[in-house]
């Protein structure tokens, strides 16, 4: 879910709706925002489906004009998307309004002592509880919101970022974080709070991240920060480093459409001021050198796009640096009992930085005395907050909820990160570095060639595959990863049958899938970097093109071997074994990007999927 707060002289509903859909990626399956004016009145409207919707009813029935407010775009979990579980929430007989992001886990409980106390509930939400446990304390503590915000945490389990305004107190808004996102930016007689800073950039770049359990209100005049206990805490400013127009559409059909166009830039990016004549200097890992070299192992966390840039990055870091790695699911690693301890490095992975999964994952990492060291894109986010070192990728914000132009950030940063490990660990000279940094280097060059030499006849090509109802994917080495990417990128914005399969697997199973005309895309190693797997890859594709498949190539210019046996070949430019997964991978999101389109769908916002999840 995305929130949002205002204070200050402006009317607050342009501020919140122009919030709210910066963080519409968030969830987007209902929107609500409440106001409060000078004389004290509060103004609450919500609606089932995406903001747009709300919108419009706010267009053609304004609320009444407050200065203070509170915003929130829903991704559903205790309660279907209805206009009744869409957020705000309000109680103390519609004095107070409440708006929330995670899970209150012992919401049943505490839902059985309010009813027994009489009260109603309109919704099913667990949010509704905890507003009218936050109404009942609010009384108890004779009208003091932040007094009642510290009394009600104490009483919740579970994450949660619970935001309140109330009508006796116009010009505060007060809210709480428990490992869910909150950050503050500073404005000029003016405060917002936002899950994330995409919800205030265009107002101010200063922000201020809150920590773990903490309170803040905001006025327009200042903003006031404590622990559940009461007691004033350091808080941490930080300068926002994005445009706010770079998370502006700007002329594109859809936010992935741009931000497709832009993997070179995140790539290039992501390398910027990390290359000194030849070597890997990334600054943020200075002081870390003793740590690098004290792990015996690597253990990468992710979920989703970020959990296949991790399976590249262990191609990369076993490669270069000798350091065994595995790649779990966050999730997975988090409940299985993982044998770590002090001498292994566990790397989380996360674009937005805020995947409760991943994040707990690291959390149960260093608790159990692991280093830990996050790969994060946006500034103040909570799981590099969480880690003892981090290396950000500078992909800009990522809105489309199917993550791309990040994806090739994260494996650029793996890249960099494994040069680093390997020669701080003595494991790869400096003419070897070299050589892998003067490859990574032409990567952006080369992702744009591909956009402008194949983006067209790919996108043509998905045209004519638009009623396809399944689709496979196969490669060996880094481009197994890929494979997985491109038919997870297929699945979330086409809603077709995908899979990846390791191509040394296919005659272990999926082969039985094969008959004719099976579209099947395969991830071509080059022929010169990689002649053993290159043959190996060869003989996969004449194994399902005798079985009449319809195989469609990814394969380096000048690969002469594929082409009697494919029936489509999509041309990327010569680099390196593992650099390859930066350029292999962009054909397959041109494809996924224009057989959605071709269908009509909505590639930004696809159905039941959010961006962050901040929900375990
Ligand atoms: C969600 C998104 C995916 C994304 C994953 C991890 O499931 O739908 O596109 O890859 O989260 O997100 P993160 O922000 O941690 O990279």
């Amino acid at each position: 879910c995305g929130i949002v707060g205002y204070v200050g002289p402006r009317p607050s509903q342009s501020i919140l709706l122009a919030g709210l859909s910066r963080l519409e990626y968030r969830g987007y399956d209902s929107a609500g925002i409440a106001v409060i004016d000078d004389q004290g009145d509060l103004g609450m409207r919500k609606k089932a489906g995406k903001l747009a919707v709300l919108r419009d009813d706010l267009e053609s029935h304004p609320l009444p004009a407050g200065t203070t407010g509170i915003g929130h775009t829903r991704w559903a979990t205790h309660g279907g998307p209805t206009d009744a579980n869409a957020h705000p929430h309000l109680a103390d007989d519609d004095k107070l309004a409440v708006i929330h992001n995670g899970i209150v886990e012992n919401y049943a409980p505490l839902k059985e002592e309010l009813l027994e106390e009489g009260h109603t509930f309109l919704s099913e939400t667990d949010t509704e509880v905890a507003a009218a446990l936050l109404a009942r304390e609010y009384r108890a503590h004779d009208g003091d919101l932040e007094a009642a915000f510290r009394a009600t945490v104490g009483r919740l389990e579970g994450a949660f970022t619970l935001l309140a305004v109330h009508t006796d107190h116009p010009g505060l808004v007060v809210g709480a974080r428990r490992n869910s996102p909150l950050v503050i930016g500073l404005g000029e007689g003016e405060n917002f709070l936002g899950s994330d800073v995409a919800a205030f950039v265009e107002h101010t770049r200063n922000a201020l991240a809150i920590g773990q359990d903490q309170i803040v209100a905001i006025t327009p005049e200042g903003v006031t920060v404590t622990d559940f206990a009461g007691d004033a805490v350091e808080v941490e400013p930080f300068e926002v480093t994005w445009d706010a127009s770079a998370a502006e559409k700007g002329g594109w059909s859809s936010f992935m459409a741009k931000e497709v166009s832009e993997e070179p830039e995140a790539v290039a990016n992501t390398l910027r001021g990390r290359i000194r004549d030849g070597a890997v200097a990334i600054t943020e890992l200075d002081g870390l050198d003793d740590l690098f070299r004290g792990i015996s192992r690597i253990v990468i966390i992710a979920a989703g796009t970020a959990a296949y840039a991790g399976m590249v990055g262990k191609y990369a870091l076993e490669e270069w640096a000798r350091v065994p790695v595995d790649v779990d699911l966050a999730h997975e690693f988090h409940y299985r009992n993982p044998v770590i301890g002090p001498d292994t490095l566990v790397i989380s992975i996360s674009q937005s930085g805020e995947t409760m999964d991943t994040l707990m994952a690291v959390k149960y990492a260093r608790e159990r005395g692991a280093k830990t060291l996050s790969i994060c894109n946006t500034q103040g986010a909570t799981i590099p907050r969480e880690s003892d070192a981090i290396v950000y990728t500078h992909a800009g914000p990522e809105v489309a909820v199917a993550s791309t132009k990040a994806f090739v950030a994260q494996i650029t940063a793996l890249n960099l990160l494994a040069l680093h490990i390997a020669t701080v660990r003595g494991e790869l000279s400096a003419d070897q570095v070299a050589e892998q940094v003067a490859e990574l280097k032409q990567i952006p060059e080369k992702i744009q060639h591909i956009l402008d030499d194949e983006q067209p006849h790919i996108e043509q090509f998905a045209h004519w595959m638009a009623d396809t109802r399944s689709v496979l994917f196969l490669g060996r080495h880094v481009g197994y990863p890929i494979a997985l990417e491109g038919a997870l990128k297929l699945k979330e914005i086409s809603y077709i049958h995908a899979e990846g399969f390791a191509a040394g697997e296919l005659k272990h199973g999926p082969i039985a899938l094969i008959e004719p005309g099976q579209p099947v895309f395969v991830v071509v190693p080059s022929p010169r970097e990689s002649p053993v797997l290159h043959s190996k890859v060869v003989s996969n594709i004449r194994e399902i093109h005798a079985r009449g498949a319809r195989v469609i190539a990814v394969a380096e210019e000048g690969d002469a071997a594929v082409l009697p046996i494919s029936d489509e070949v999509l041309r990327i430019p010569l680099t390196g074994a593992i650099t390859q997964s930066l350029l292999a991978v962009v054909p397959l999101h041109i494809f996924a990007m224009g057989l959605a389109t071709a269908k009509g769908l909505d590639v930004d916002q696809p159905r039941n999927l959010a961006k962050s999840v901040t929900v375990e």
